[in-house]
């Protein structure tokens, strides 16, 4: 499953899956800025325009304009209520008998295991309800008298409920039945059930079409001036309990065999092959032995586009169909480069991918029917932008690398979520870049994976990647960046200290030894080290267990010291958790794989020496201008040197391979950041590669520009904010021509439009710059003349247009929302609403929200609230809505989706004072009665603007200093 808030201005598969990819500028001027009537805005557009012309700022007319595509006039995007039909706040949720503690263990009893399940079930758009009809076979391990099994929000006809045992057709008697806490349900029999003889279960029930986006939901959309339905599902991680009564654990694995009712004039889709269908019912095949969570099925009149492979199929609304191509083309490419990576055929006989108008998390894996929000898998190519296309070829190729790693093989608990996760999200990067070699996207790993669980994981309020759960509130909150992006870097660790040969034969004997069952990551473990001993990857006495078990089951991750002692000959290396907020007594320690070179030496990225568990070690070292370690930090850590090696670094710095750049610019601002190292290192190795970089190298840059953001979001409100700019657009002057000016830049290719998207957001960040003011022309352009943006650009042009701009940019772009067809523009404009300067047109889109009658789909709520989080002058604003809405909120978004969890994790970026903390904690404590899903995102975000005001206290002198000290380096 992929659905993680990014927060990386490139978009990254993880992010992607949350959809939450285009980032946001940081609007830095006062509020009631300027509005430029139409008159003089025309003037200083031909200005502009002269101007332009003048200076060689030719970028945006390389692409000619394209008149505006037939414009879609429909009347908006219905929503739920403007039907009759009922809307979020009519809705009653069928059973309603517990609210459980956080703590509460609501594991199922292992008395019973289900082998089979027969599911009838069918939706009625109608009354929006679904009846349903399941039998469950049970095979009794331990004699009980109890069948205790999962259910939400849905409605047991008790009278209905019999227990047979296989042999017998007559029932056994029910003492008593009912809900109990815990999304349970519990029958008491007269007597017992028999070890090792086979029950069935069956009932009827009736549950609701719900629109929260979890269980059997319902989903709409415009078509022909009229509003369509269709029925989904979205089951993971515990939600298969409110489509149908089920043993909703992911251990217990059984056969599905689903009958699957519709209109007659609709069609629906379930895991496996159609055997028959009726006038209102369709028959599918039986599944292999699969987790409850991974059962999915559709009714709806989506269109199917066929790929190269007739066994996939991808499907989508009639009038979007043609968008399905490029998942159509990538998909089949991608799954059978799993197949020979895995050695193991594709255990199904078909996938379908199907994009769904409502969907909560980007993409779901379900085993044979993966589903999709439709910016995560549409490709629209008359508006080709290379972000969309990243997020798709990501997103689906971490999608079909479940299909082994999750789905074949399943972890027992969710305690081990990372094991699938991590994995799928490590493998989405070898799949993309299968696809599509020339990205060369293995290289941005670094910073869209490793950089971004730093982050996170050098919080003290970080958490182990296999954390222990109970209770579906809890499983769901593990379903955060950690165990995505932390869980890859460990399997990218071990991938590296392994070896390519001993870590894929491992995989593949797990996957094998494992496959229609569950494994934990001991299993994973045991299977690496087996292969590892045999292929002496790994010295005897050393175990994949004892290395991994330091990175999985303990939080953070260390800083590796290292000092020279030049005269033995000697390089000391110690290690230390690093944490933002130093001053720390954490002696945790970490099986550390070190590789090391040094100038003359290879890049070579398997570890020679270890740090094993230990706080130190002591090994040779030639005497050489500068050494380096953690090469292409392959290795989950971060790295300080002495003093005279960073200089030496930064002098060499150009002749260092691309990642190393990135790595040294990332951990050295890390570190500046937790006070273990000067600002002027991390300063210095910045300006000097911004003066050098002739062919500006994207993923160095890329992290720079993100490091250089924490420093701009902090410095955002204090008198220094004008030296930092000043410093900034002096360094990458030269960047900034260059793009404008290299008709590279404006052509198709991949690295080159990522790079030109990248600078533009920089350079157009500052209000009233070039930049600014050209994007500001572009879009009234585009308002007066029709004429188009290229979409590359277009997430830079409408926030910066929208922020210069008054109402009128921001009407047209609110109305575009509503009348794009491309579901891609959709986000690029959400994010853009934020951007305004007016506040009460950000109080507007706020309250979108909180209305029933919005115009803005549920799925897409907590990508508006960061929008306006992300607008430093709105920050408040968007603090007091959350406040105000709190209770409202939780009722509208619920648990699903951690909707509200994003919603709080994107307050505190500009939050840096004592009075914002005191704020912040006082309103956790208000709302400590109603958290739902938050407590986690509460604790993270109190912490990271606690980390924001200690950094102010110890670093805003310092870095004011160097400002004034390097004044004249860099002053334009
Ligand atoms: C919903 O409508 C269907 C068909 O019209 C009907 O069979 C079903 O009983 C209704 N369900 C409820 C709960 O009213
Ligand atoms: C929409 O209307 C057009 C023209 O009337 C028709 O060709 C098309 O099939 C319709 N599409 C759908 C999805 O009903
Ligand atoms: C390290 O990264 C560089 C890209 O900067 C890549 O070319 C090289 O192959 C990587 N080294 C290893 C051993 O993977
Ligand atoms: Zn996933």
């Amino acid at each position: 499953m992929v659905g993680r808030t990014e927060y990386s201005s490139v978009p990254t598969a993880v992010d992607l899956e949350n959809n939450t990819n285009q980032k946001k500028y940081t609007v830095n001027r006062e509020p009631g800025g300027l509005v430029i009537p139409k008159s003089l805005c025309a003037l200083m557009a031909i200005g502009a325009l002269l101007l332009a012309i003048l200076v060689g700022l030719l970028v945006f007319f390389f692409v000619v304009p394209r008149c505006s595509q037939a414009s879609d006039t429909r009347p908006s995007d219905l929503r739920v209520g403007d039907d009759g039909l009922p809307s979020i706040s009519d809705e009653i949720s069928l059973t309603k008998i517990d609210s459980p503690s956080l703590e509460l263990d609501e594991r199922l009893p292992r008395s019973l295991e289900p082998t089979h399940y027969r599911i009838q079930v069918r939706p009625f758009f109608s009354n929006l309800t679904f009846d349903g009809t399941v039998t469950i076979t049970m095979h009794v391990k331990e004699q009980t008298d109890q069948i205790i099994f999962n259910v939400k929000d849905i409605e047991i006809d008790k009278q209905s409920v019999k227990v047979r045992s296989v042999k017998s057709n007559t029932p056994l008697g029910i003492s008593r039945q009912d809900y109990v806490p815990g999304e349970r349900y519990k029958i008491v029999l007269d007597s017992s059930l028999d070890k090792n003889i086979m029950y069935t279960l069956e009932l009827t029930y009736v549950g609701h079409l719900n629109n929260h986006l979890q269980g059997f939901y319902r989903s709409q959309y415009d078509e022909n001036n009229s509003v369509k339905y269709l029925a989904s599902t979205q089951f993971s991680p515990t939600d298969a309990r409110r489509a149908f009564p089920c043993f909703d654990e992911p251990s217990f694995k059984a056969n599905f065999s689903l009958i699957v009712g519709r209109p007659s004039n609709m069609s629906s889709l379930a895991n496996m092959p159609l055997i028959k269908s009726d006038s209102d019912w369709d028959y599918y095949e039986t599944t292999p032995k699969m987790s409850p969570y991974l059962v999915a099925f559709v009714v709806s009149n989506l269109q199917a586009y066929g790929s190269s492979d007739k066994l996939i199929k991808v499907w989508t609304r009639e009038t979007l169909r043609i968008q399905a191509r490029y998942a159509a083309e990538f998909a089949p490419k991608v799954l059978h480069y799993f197949e020979n990576y895995f050695n193991i055929a594709f255990p199904l006989p078909k996938i379908d991918i199907v994009a769904i108008p409502d969907f909560g998390y980007n993409a779901m894996e379900n085993w044979g029917l993966i589903t999709f929000r439709e910016s995560s898998l549409l490709y629209n190519t008359d508006e080709p932008d290379v972000d969309t296309k990243r997020t798709i070829a990501t997103i689906l190729s971490h999608e079909l690398g479940h299909q082994w790693f999750g789905n074949l093989v399943t972890p027992k608990w969710w305690n081990d979520l990372w094991l699938k996760e991590g994995f799928a999200t490590y493998l989405q990067y070898l799949g993309a870049d299968f696809a599509e070699p020339s990205w060369n996207i293995k290289e941005e790993f670094i910073f869209s994976e490793t950089a971004r669980a730093f982050a996170l994981d050098a919080l003290q309020s970080s958490r182990p990647i296999s954390y222990e759960v109970k209770n579906s509130r809890q499983i769901r909150q593990t379903f955060d960046e950690l165990s995505y992006a932390k869980g890859a870097s460990v399997v990218r660790m071990m991938n590296n200290f392994l070896g390519e040969d001993a870590f894929k034969t491992g995989l593949i004997n797990y996957l094998r030894k494992y496959e229609y069952s569950n494994g934990d990551r001991d299993d994973l473990f045991g299977a690496l080290t087996e292969v590892a001993h045999r292929k002496g990857a790994l010295e005897p006495s050393v175990t994949v267990k004892d290395v991994m078990d330091s990175w999985t089951k303990q939080p953070g991750f260390p800083v590796i010291t290292a000092i020279r002692d030049p005269a033995n000959k000697k390089l000391i290396l110690s290690q230390k958790r690093f944490l933002f907020t130093d001053n720390h007594n954490d002696s945790s320690t970490w099986w550390v794989p070190v590789s090391v070179t040094t100038n003359g030496g290879n890049f070579e990225t398997q570890p020679t020496v270890w740090l094993k568990n230990e706080p130190m070690v002591t090994i040779n070292l030639n005497t050489s201008l500068w050494y380096l370690i953690n090469i292409n930090q392959t290795g989950y850590y971060i790295v300080n040197y002495d003093e005279a090696n960073w200089r030496s670094l930064t002098r060499h710095l150009m002749s260092l391979p691309t990642i190393i750049r990135a790595q040294l610019i990332s951990d050295s601002m890390d570190l500046a950041r937790a006070n273990l190292l000067d600002y002027d290192i991390p300063l210095k190795l910045v300006q000097h590669m911004a003066l050098r970089d002739k062919f500006i190298m994207f993923v160095p840059t890329n992290v720079a520009f993100k490091k250089l953001e924490f420093l701009s979001d902090m410095l955002s409100a204090t008198p220094a904010f004008g030296l930092f700019e000043s410093f900034v657009s002096t360094i990458f002057r030269d960047t900034y021509r260059t793009v404008n000016s290299d008709l590279d830049y404006g052509s198709e290719n991949y690295l080159h439009q990522k790079i030109r998207k990248m600078v533009l957001k920089w350079a157009c960040r500052k209000t009233d710059s070039e930049c600014a003011i050209t994007s500001h022309r572009m879009f009234r352009d585009w308002m007066e003349y029709a004429r188009t943006i290229p979409p590359n650009i277009r997430d830079v042009v409408y926030c910066t247009a929208i922020r210069q701009g008054s109402e009128a940019e921001w009407r047209f772009a609110f109305n575009r929302y509503l009348n794009t067809s491309s579901v891609s523009e959709k986000n690029v404009l959400l994010d853009a609403l934020g951007c305004t300067t007016q506040k009460w047109l950000l109080s507007r889109y706020l309250d979108n929200l909180v209305r029933n009658h919005s115009s803005i789909r549920i799925q897409d709520a907590d990508r508006v609230f960061k929008s306006v989080c992300d607008n430093n002058i709105a920050s408040t604003l968007a603090f007091d809505f959350l406040r105000t809405n709190w209770d409202k909120l939780i009722s509208f978004y619920g648990e699903g989706f951690n909707i509200i969890s994003k919603m709080v994790k994107s307050l505190p970026r500009f939050m840096n004072t004592e009075y914002q903390l005191s704020e912040l904690v006082r309103f956790r404590n208000q709302v400590r009665h109603n958290l739902g899903t938050a407590s986690q995102a509460f604790d993270s975000a109190i912490e990271r603007v606690r980390g924001n005001v200690a950094w102010m206290k110890k670093n805003y002198h310092n870095v004011e200093k160097w400002l004034i000290d390097n004044k004249e380096h860099f002053h334009a």
